[in-house]
């Protein structure tokens, strides 16, 4: 069972917070006058994040006449970009890379496991609202992949195994260790490093 997180009809109002308020009259003051449009897209994070982490159309309207730009041009940077969410979420965001070097790297596993342990199908919201499912285009960080996102943090070189393993922590209420879950440092080959593995001072023969 899983609910929709499709585009709700209803509109809740929204206005900072006094403490988001004090926030967001910092971050326009990063800017000069002519150029306030540059804080929309900071400060269409906040408001996200004021919101349970999804944006109603209530708080772009919000933040675009705070900064004195169309609306429009609020709905266009919203709808740009995937880390805005302009429907509900689950507390709990997992949103797997499904691009292809993920997914030779095995993000068809990774998608497969998400929605059997979770219940859900892509896009969906679990029954307790504690997990959402995305799929998402390149994270960034290939190199380590498979990879997914969950909220603020990268999981990298992720099995099925350790997906279950992850999903099953932050259902205990933990957060697991983020990065590489087969202890690759950085980007480093596994097993480490292949080359340059010791370093001759040029005086003792090195180049
Ligand atoms: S393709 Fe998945 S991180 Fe780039």
């Amino acid at each position: 069972m899983s609910a929709s997180n499709k585009v709700p009809t209803w509109e809740p109002p929204f206005s900072f917070t006094p403490e988001n308020l004090a926030k967001a009259h910092k971050i326009i003051a990063n800017y000069p006058v002519m150029r306030r449009a540059s804080a929309l897209m900071p400060l269409l994070e906040l408001a996200q994040r004021q919101n349970d982490n999804w944006l109603p159309r209530s708080a772009m309207d919000f933040v675009a006449d705070m900064i004195g730009v169309p609306r429009v041009q609020a709905y266009e940077v919203a709808t740009f970009y995937t880390m805005y969410n302009k429907a509900p979420v689950g507390k709990n965001m997992v949103r797997v890379c499904t691009t292809t070097p993920c997914w030779l790297r095995g993000s068809d596993d990774i998608v497969a496991t998400c929605k059997k342990k979770l219940g859900v199908d892509m896009g969906d919201i679990t029954e307790d609202g504690q997990f959402s499912l995305h799929e998402v285009e390149c994270s960034g960080a290939c190199v380590n992949a498979p990879v997914v996102e969950i909220n603020d943090d990268y999981y990298e070189d992720v099995t099925p195994e350790a997906m279950e393993r992850i999903i099953d922590a932050f259902k205990r209420g933990e957060k697991p260790k983020a990065g590489s879950q087969i202890g690759r440092q950085g980007s480093c080959p596994e097993g480490g490093p292949t080359t340059l593995k010791a370093f001759t001072a040029p005086d003792q023969g090195g180049e």
